[in-house]
């Protein structure tokens, strides 16, 4: 269970790399900090959050490799976000594939899951970068970032906050049908309907985002066809809805 075990710091580099470099950590375990010195984001960013204003926060789990969960995790971590910051979906926070959290286009919550497999067993490290209570941002992500505060017009609980994700995320992981996750995750996925880009076998190619498929993967139709893709990354491009 998410959150069996527990740690507060409040400072750390990183809570991810906090984890991983644990020698023994047990399943479930969650690290929280107010201040990360290197916070690190997907594809080598940096991510930074003014101290003390987000949540910030790592747990890991373990999962084996054959189990199709682990293809999974960044639908259901995502998923898990949407619906514990907005139950109702009158906010219309909704997922960008494969696991960003945004609103009205602008990401609310970055996601960094990091893996290391021995022999049957994947030990997953799952950070989670959720902007709380910031209002200001640096220039480079100032028109691209948004937070539940900016959202709302009032400031947010972060201990409260927390409790309801993990409390989400345990929901989610472990007692959702995965066909049911799929099914709600895509009802909440900015990116299906869209025109996107995305890289294949060292090509820029464009498509049709038309769903995902069991294991989380992203069906693009194309000329040639519909291509299952498990890349990590795809830009949108316009909106066909
Ligand atoms: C992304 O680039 O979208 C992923 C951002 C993930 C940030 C979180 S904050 C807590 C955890 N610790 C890190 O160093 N990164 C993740």
């Amino acid at each position: 269970m998410i959150g069996s075990t527990f740690e507060y710091f409040r400072s750390l580099p990183g809570t991810n790399d906090y984890l991983r470099n644990l020698e023994t950590v047990s399943p479930g375990h969650v690290v929280v900090t107010d201040l990360q010195t290197a916070g690190r984001g997907r594809g080598g960013h940096r991510w930074e959050a003014r101290a003390g204003e987000n949540l910030l926060f790592s747990f890991c789990i373990t999962v084996a490799t054959a189990d199709s969960t682990l293809s999974l995790l960044p639908v259901l971590i995502s998923l898990s976000v949407c619906e514990a910051v907005d139950p109702s979906g009158m906010l219309s926070v909704r997922t960008k594939w494969p696991n960003d959290v945004v609103c009205r286009e602008k990401k609310l919550c970055g996601i960094l899951i990091e893996s290391g497999v021995r022999g049957s067993l994947a030990r997953v490290v799952v950070g989670i970068g959720l902007n709380v209570n910031q209002r200001e941002f640096l220039p480079e992500i100032e028109g691209s970032a948004t937070s539940l505060a900016l959202l709302t017009g009032v400031p947010v609980d972060r201990e409260i906050l927390l409790g309801k994700v993990i409390d989400e995320l345990n929901r989610v992981l472990f007692h959702v049908k995965r066909a049911e996750a799929v099914r709600r995750y895509m009802a909440r996925c900015t990116t299906i309907g869209r025109l996107v880009s995305f890289d294949y076998e060292g090509n820029r190619r464009i498509g049709d985002a038309i769903g995902i498929d069991e294991l989380g993967r992203l069906l693009i139709r194309e000329a040639e066809g519909v291509r299952v893709y498990s890349g990590s990354e795809v830009t949108h491009l316009r909106s066909h809805r």
